[in-house]
């Protein structure tokens, strides 16, 4: 598209079930702020919206859960989650919400429009239902085992664990979330959006026309629209979220993706009322930030929503992010495992830059990324502190001891190779953050960034002015051969960090502002246009004292970090051990093998044995090749175990095997027994050993 008139950018609205970890920010919140704030400073029309999605199923079975009406869970969690993007400094025009009046207004009348216009197919079919709680199981209302993969908690919609979209019925051992009750089929009428029709739209708007999406957004839109679309039900039984405004739909609501899209609709008619020019005018572009499971919802039905409504623009592009897993493990809320973000502000006050740096280098931008404390703690000490935040002290430190704390002039009588050098650096790094930010290459944009202060760094070293400053004459002033090399460094590095505050200031907004402070400049200066410019500050002018931009953070507080994921993590778990216990049990119950003999069991040989070495098998991702002492001899056993353990964790364990298991051959090693696993409901698998040191080779039984 061509320079854009203006721009609407909008990130996921959160569920309001819950308070955001920084897997949220990272997957969407943090890129938007980043894009918005750069095209601000650029000085475009640009309105970045966003607000609580508060219907749905989530906020209801939460309600259920904590004994509370869903308007209270809402209102609970939209303070909460505002308060973090706050404090994050994510700087939305409007955080909105979807039970606001103006939203039921909007979804109500679009939806209305697409019925009037026969849009909708009106059909009869029979749906779960629960007897006990006398309600229809859509979605998440119902949980069964995965036809995909096997995991035995999938919801009604999609499987987290393989990531397959689902529908209710594909599950196996279909149970209700409410209430754990086997469900029955029951009639219901519900109003489809016939999306095949829109395939034809699609395929050419996406495939042909948005070839430039992210690869993984690509690739998601083209294996659905390959494998074909189908109606999907918009309307849900419920008495929570936007009514169906057509008669004869009582006791029916809007399906949450059908509102909560329309969300960013009614959140900018609540920012201005210029609200349509946004929205319908061609020159208009829309971005949306969303995570990776987002991507059909935001590229194929919302988009084909405002198509058949008409009038609307289409997003111009979705760069979703992947996920972030914390710690080497994906990211559970029901396990309690995450960092949420108002812990973080809390243990960490005044520090939301060193996160948004973190996040922001590490973005899942193409594949999904791990964030560990321990990487958080080396890129704040030796990226952000080491390197951006001792550049710009050695220089405001240097200029006082040496300039008397006053922009010194540049000589360029004097002006050599390596000072023409970093003003080039100065010059082209505009040119480097302003292309891989429009291009959504949020790391690279950022990485340029950081590279500069390094380049920064370099130059100082090379040009030691500490050193020149020891040239002086014989009544202790400095030769005037001497001053001037120290001006014509320190001038040149007061530009840099002038620049730097710049190009940091979409990602690290708070630390531009203190170099704003330190360098006692306006925030004018902080406009795109200048960046690249090597007068930038005056000289002559007097700049304040420095102040520490970023401080190092210790060991300990890194500790302290991981022990509270772990021991939530354990907290969680026992929590939820009573319920979970019933649902495992039932699902393990419903798929109990069929009865054997004693006989049959007699004839397996269970000895203890202790793993001794294990390796990785060459081009196998699941195959781990373990020596297993079993007192009488050493066995080698090929396990499918490497995706859950590394190798040298599982050395000097003591493990249960079959010991008379027929050999059998696996990428080409014959494996001689096989070691038994318990699999946990997240399908974690734990060893079966002995609660004490046991003899190799003694039999269980
Ligand atoms: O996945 C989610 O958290 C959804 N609440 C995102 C909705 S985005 C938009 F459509 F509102
Ligand atoms: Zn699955």
């Amino acid at each position: 598209m061509n320079q854009p008139k203006r721009y609407l950018v909008t990130a996921a609205l959160p569920y309001a079930n819950g308070p955001v970890h920084i897997g949220h920010l990272a997957g969407c919140y943090l890129p938007a702020d980043i894009y918005v704030r750069y095209q601000r400073a650029q000085k475009r029309d640009i309105k970045f919206v966003c607000g609580s999605d508060e219907h749905g199923v989530p906020i209801t079975i939460r309600a259920m859960k904590e004994g509370i009406t869903p308007q209270e869970v809402v209102n609970k969690y939209h303070a909460i989650i505002k308060e973090s993007f706050e404090q994050m400094n994510i700087s939305f025009d409007i955080y909105s919400r979807t039970s606001n009046q103006i939203h039921h207004e909007t979804s109500a009348a679009i939806f209305r429009k697409l019925y009037d216009d026969g849009l909708f197919e009106e059909k009869e079919t029979e749906q779960y239902y629960d007897e006990e709680k006398k309600t229809f199981l859509a979605d998440r209302y119902i949980t069964g085992t995965c036809p995909i993969c096997g995991n035995p908690n999938a919801y009604g919609d999609q499987c987290e664990r393989c990531g397959s979209a689902l529908s209710p019925e594909q599950l196996i051992n279909p149970r209700s979330a409410l209430s754990e009750a086997v469900p029955i089929m029951k009639k219901t009428k519900h109003w489809y959006f016939p999306l095949q029709n829109y395939e034809p739209f699609l395929k050419q708007w996406i495939l042909e026309e948005h070839k430039e999406w992210k690869n993984n957004v690509y690739g998601q839109c083209k294996s659905w629209l390959d494998s074909g679309l189908q109606s999907r039900a918009m309307t849900r039984d419920s008495n929570w979220g936007v009514k169906v405004p057509i008669p004869g739909a009582e006791g029916k609501v809007l399906y949450v993706w059908f509102d909560a899209p329309i969300g960013y609709i009614s959140a900018t008619k609540e920012l201005t009322d210029k609200w349509a020019d946004y929205w319908c005018k061609n020159d208009t572009k829309l971005v949306h930030f969303i995570g990776k499971d987002n991507i059909v919802f935001h590229c194929i039905i919302f988009p084909a929503m405002l198509k058949a409504h008409g009038g609307f623009v289409l997003p111009d592009n979705v760069p979703a992010n992947e996920f972030l897993n914390i710690e080497g493990e994906k990211v559970s809320t029901s396990r309690n495992w995450a960092v949420w973000v108002h812990d973080y502000v809390k243990d960490f006050p005044g520090m939301e830059d060193s996160l948004r740096y973190v996040l922001c280098a590490n973005a899942p931008e193409t594949k999904d990324n791990d964030f560990t404390w321990k990487d958080f703690q080396d890129r704040n000490n030796s990226e952000l502190v080491s390197i951006f935040g001792n550049f710009v002290n050695r220089t405001f430190v240097l200029m006082h001891k040496l300039c008397n704390g006053k922009v010194p002039k540049l000589h360029l009588d004097i002006l050599d190779q390596t000072d023409r050098a970093i003003i080039e650096d100065i010059e082209k790094s505009k040119g480097k953050v302003e292309l891989a930010l429009e291009y959504f290459k949020f790391r690279d944009a950022l990485y340029e960034v950081i590279d500069l202060s390094r380049k920064g760094n370099k130059y100082m070293q090379e040009k030691e002015p500490w050193i020149k400053a020891r040239q002086t004459t014989s009544n202790g002033d400095l030769t005037e051969e001497a001053q001037k090399a120290v001006d014509n460094c320190l001038h040149i590095c007061l530009q840099l960090t002038a620049n730097l505050a710049v190009l940091i200031n979409p990602f690290l907004p708070s630390t531009a502002n203190k170099m704003l402070y330190m360098m006692k400049v306006v925030d004018k200066i902080l406009d795109w246009e200048n960046a690249g410019k090597i007068k930038l500050l005056s000289v002559g002018y007097s700049l304040r004292a420095p102040e520490l931009l970023f401080r190092k953070i210790e060991d300990t507080e890194i500790v302290v970090q991981v022990e509270k994921l772990r021991s939530g993590l354990v907290k969680a778990e026992t929590e939820q051990k009573p319920q979970e216990n019933k649902s495992e049990s039932m699902s393990s119950a419903l798929h109990i093998k069929p009865a054997i003999q004693y006989d049959d069991f007699a004839k397996l040989d269970f000895r203890v044995g202790t793993i001794v070495t294990a390796e990785k098998v060459e081009k196998a991702d699941k195959l781990l090749k373990l020596e297993i002492d079993l007192g009488f001899e050493k066995r080698t056993v090929v396990s499918g175990i490497a995706s859950h353990f590394q190798p040298e964790e599982i050395v000097g364990k003591q493990v249960v095997v079959v010991a008379n298991l027929a050999p059998r051959k696996m990428r080409g090693i014959e494996s001689n027994g096989m070691i038994l696993m318990a699999e946990d409901k997240d399908g974690k698998l734990k060893f079966i050993n002995p609660d004490e040191v046991t003899g190799n080779g003694s039999p269980v039984s």
